[in-house]
Order: C-alpha cells, then structure tokens, then sequence
C-alpha cells in the first residue's frame, strides 16, 4: 500500500490524479470524508467492489453508500429523485446526510447490496470531492475498517485494519465529525432513518419519539463493534463511585469523561469538552482502550439530543456486545 499526505487547504494536485487513476481503473483508495475515512472504489466496477468486501470481510447482504462529487450526479446512480430527496439534498449536501433513493438499473447488484435502492451523499471534505471528481465515477465507499471494528477516524487506524489489503492511503489528518453519517430513506413523502449520525434527527423534522432508528438498516442485521473490553454506560455523577468500585475488587478501568470530572484509580483514556468533541474522539478512544491495560471502558453517557443521539446509540451498541462485569 502506498502512503501519501495531502494538506485539506491546499491539497497536492499530483495526490488527487493519482488518487483519480487509482480509482478509474479498479483499485482500492482509502480517504478522508468529514465524518470518518471511507474506502473508496468505483461504483459501477462490479470486480473492484467484490474486493471492498473481501478486504473489509463485509456480508455480501450489506450495501454500500456510492459518494459523488456534486449533487448534480445525483441522476448517475438513482433512478427516481422524490421532492424530498431534492430539498434533503439541497439542504445537507455537501454534508454527512445519506440519502436512499430507488437506484439506477446500471448499477453493479454488488454495489447495493442487492437491493433495488442505493445510498447516496456528496461529502463536505474537499480531498473526497477532488479524488471523486478526479476519477470521474461515482465512489463507493463504507467505512475504511474490518467489519465488525470501529470506524476509522484517521489515517492510521485505516492502515492497522487494512494497510496490506489496499492500494492507495489518502492521509488527510483527523476526521472533523468522528460519527458517521446519518442514512435517511427518502423514497416516499417523509423521512426514515436507518441509521442515527451526524445529522440530527432535530434538523431532519423527524419525530422523536424512538430511541432506535425508525427502521432498521440492512447493516444492523450484522455484529457490530465488539470492543475487546467491556464498555459501560455510566451517568457522570457516578463514575468516581464506579471506578472506586471497580478497583476495589481488582478490576482496571479506563474512562471516557467529561474534562472537568476527576476520577481517581482509573485510566484516563479520552476527556471531552462538549459532546462534539466525544463524537470526534470516540472511535479512537474504542481503540485505545483496546490497546492499553485496562478490563472495563466507563463512559460517561450524554444527553440524547443533537449529535448526543448518535454517541450514546454507539456507546450502547459497544456496550451491549460486550459482557457486564
Ligand atoms: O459517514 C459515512 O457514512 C461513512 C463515510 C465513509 O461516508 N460511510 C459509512 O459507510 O459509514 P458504511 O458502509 O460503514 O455504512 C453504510 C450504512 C450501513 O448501515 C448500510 O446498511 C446502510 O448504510 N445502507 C447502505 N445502502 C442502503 C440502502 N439502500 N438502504 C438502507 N440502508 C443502506
Ligand atoms: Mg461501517
């Protein structure tokens, strides 16, 4: 695999065409997105994408979502544009909101899973713009880790899962958002979300009522993250008792907190300011929780509003594939 760096304000023409070619002819490209690296591969290339899951180990059962350049190819791939896709997309793109529409008959069974509809949305990163606009196809793109791992949030987590699977590593720095994006059905008259992200559901007029998105995405079906130590939720009122608990019966815990909450006798292994800066480090923080010495993840929940939904539907997803102590 080859390793290049890109500055996102000014980036390296030479970088973007390679990244293009890459793409054009087959190849797998792993690249910053404003929301967590994805990696790419051209959409229509039915032998390219079969790679993306075999590199991935991804279910065949379990679509990808195809990123343009602009909203204006948005007829490439979906078949049928609703009044609804086209105010969502006038509204959110470039930005994290995927939006699934009935697909183009010209794209590849593989690519979407098998379904009559696909995933679409214009990313808000100027380095995934330039590299799809470069390659001229549209770029699908799930997220750059093995399946099952937390998604990765920059350019070193895509090389541990995948670094000897791809072809090309776009490092462009940290991801900005750290939550993927929100996936919304637009097929009919209103909303559906399939998956919680960094689109609130405030922002999209949704009800909210749910807890759980309004309907499963294929993607669920699937075992998700299953960190390699346990993960619990805990109020940040109560993480100094629980750690203190915890260490009194000989278990190590690492915590994730809010900056201003002290907690003794545990690791600390990511603290946030605001719940942005959670969602910006949480994948990360998963990983390195992994790597250090620790039994139990704490982190300390947050309220379910904005963005909040989105990390605590994560935490709670961590935390329930893992074994309570
Ligand atoms: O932020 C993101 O969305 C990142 C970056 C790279 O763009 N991508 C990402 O892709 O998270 P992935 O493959 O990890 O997640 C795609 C999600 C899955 O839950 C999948 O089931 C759902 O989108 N999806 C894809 N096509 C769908 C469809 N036609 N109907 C419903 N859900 C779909
Ligand atoms: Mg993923």
């Amino acid at each position: 695999m080859a390793r290049l760096q890109i500055a996102v304000d000014h980036p390296d023409p030479a970088v973007i065409t390679r990244a293009g070619l890459t793409l054009r002819r087959g190849g797998l490209v792993a690249l910053p997105t404003e929301t967590v690296y994805g990696l790419g591969v051209n959409a229509w290339d039915k032998e390219a994408v079969r790679r993306v899951f075999e590199a991935k180990g991804r279910p065949a059962d379990n679509p990808l979502i195809v990123h343009l350049a602009a909203p204006d190819q948005l007829e490439l791939v979906a078949a049928t544009i609703t009044p609804l896709a086209r105010s969502l997309a006038a509204r959110f793109w470039p930005g994290p909101l995927t939006i699934v529409l009935q697909a183009q008959a010209t794209l590849p069974p593989i690519t979407t899973g098998g379904l009559s509809t696909v995933a679409v949305r214009v990313p808000d990163h100027a380095v995934a713009r330039a590299v799809i606009a470069a390659a001229g196809v549209p770029v699908a793109a799930p997220s750059a880790n093995r399946s099952g791992r937390p998604s990765p949030t920059t350019a070193d987590h895509v090389a541990a899962d995948l670094g000897d699977r791809i072809d090309l590593l776009i490092d462009a720095g940290p991801t900005g958002l750290g939550l993927e994006s929100t996936v919304v059905d637009a097929t009919g008259g209103a909303p559906v979300i399939y998956r919680e992200g960094a689109v609130p559901r405030e922002q999209l007029g949704v009800a909210m009522a749910s807890a759980q998105p309004d309907a499963p995405s294929p993607g669920t079906r699937h075992r998700h993250y299953a960190p390699r130590c346990a993960v619990e939720i805990v109020q940040p009122g109560q993480l100094q008792a629980r750690a203190t608990a915890l260490a009194s019966d000989g278990v190590r815990a690492g915590v994730v907190a809010p900056v201003h909450c002290r907690v003794p006798g545990a690791v600390t292994i990511a603290v946030f300011a605001d719940v942005d800066q959670l969602a910006r480090g949480l994948y990360g923080a998963f990983r390195d929780a992994e790597s250090s010495d620790i039994d139990v993840l704490l982190c300390s929940a947050v309220p379910e509003t904005g963005v909040g939904r989105a990390v605590m539907d994560r935490l709670r997803r961590a935390a329930e594939a893992t074994v309570p102590q």
